[in-house]
């Protein structure tokens, strides 16, 4: 039996003596606000055991890692439809570029860039009648937690700097890749953006992408192909141009956000959520994926 405790412990105490921690993200001025002394870590089994160590109950901005759960629940409205407008492969390229999307015509790379999750908010915006609800909503139940709340101060803070987003969709609308508003649809993308999830909420959250489609109440919101996409996803895309150095040192699939979050699993076996607001260079948080290659070389648990 693996002692998971004793694992999360020992990565809690290495983390909390390192110096480097990397810069917490500014271009989005609220979450400059956040110390970067923050690290927590919570792993769910596939029985739902939990364990845990550090701020794993702190909230912080989940940011990017929102776009597994937009690109989910277009998937449940119109399944396969979604790959008319947006690609399945890596870019290489940070999470903000525009240059491939000019170049390929207006279809987004891949739906875990902010081009291609800003197509999946339109989706979302055009098949739901009260998109930010819903969209709430379906988090909480999939999450089986009815506290998971917007930021709203993150969603105000974004919409006055989001500047490059507002050029991604305005660049979608171009290529009529766009049907909604501009304003509507980065309104939505947004408040997506702005979740705030501690680590634990995260792992009951993404519980369901280790467990077939079944979230933790044993409700089916996916079906187990579009839970292999959506895996194969995050694996080679989850993390932009370090999505090879993820599955290099981590080997699971997983999803970064900029408010220094990373969630990953391993199929039928357990779920893991890490906080470090530092940012490498490439915009993910430096320590989580630290603590995650410790963790899968201990447990010798990856998918390769
Ligand atoms: O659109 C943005 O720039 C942010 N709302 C999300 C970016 C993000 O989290 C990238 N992740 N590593």
């Amino acid at each position: 039996m693996i002692d998971f405790q004793r694992i999360l412990t020992s990565i809690n105490e290495a983390a909390s003596k390192e110096k480097d921690r990397g810069k917490v993200a500014d271009y989005i001025p609220e979450l400059a606000k956040v110390d970067v002394n923050n690290f927590g870590i919570h792993l769910i089994d596939s029985k739902q055991q939990s364990y845990s160590a550090g701020s794993s109950n702190k909230p912080f901005s989940i940011q990017s890692i929102s776009k597994v759960l937009s690109l989910s629940m277009a998937l449940g409205l119109i399944g396969d439809e979604v790959w008319k407008r947006v690609d399945v492969e890596p870019s290489g390229d940070p999470f903000n570029h525009l240059s491939l999307l000019e170049l390929e015509n207006g279809i987004p790379r891949n739906p875990l860039i902010n081009p291609g999750a800003i197509v999946i908010a339109d989706i979302l915006v055009s098949q739901l009648e009260n998109p930010k609800e819903e969209f709430l909503s379906f988090v909480q139940n999939i999450a089986n937690d009815h506290t998971i709340v917007f930021d709203l101060d993150v969603a105000k803070s974004e919409k006055r700097t989001g500047f490059r987003n507002f050029a991604a969709a305005n660049l979608l609308k171009s290529y009529g890749n766009l049907n909604n508003d501009v304003d509507v649809v980065l309104d939505f993308y947004f408040h997506q953006c702005s979740l705030s999830m501690c680590c634990a909420q995260l792992t009951s959250t993404f519980f369901m992408f280790m467990n077939h489609g079944k979230c933790i109440r044993n409700n089916t919101f996916l079906t187990i192909p579009q839970v292999k996409r959506i895996n194969a996803l995050m694996l080679t895309c989850g993390f932009y141009d370090e999505a090879g150095e993820f599955a290099f040192e981590v080997g699971l699939p997983g999803k970064s956000g900029v408010g220094g979050g990373i969630v990953a699993l391993l199929p039928n076996k357990f779920c893991v959520a890490t906080w470090s607001p530092g940012l490498n260079p490439k915009g993910n948080s430096k320590l989580g994926m630290l603590a995650l290659e410790k963790l899968t070389t201990e447990t010798e648990l990856s998918i390769f």
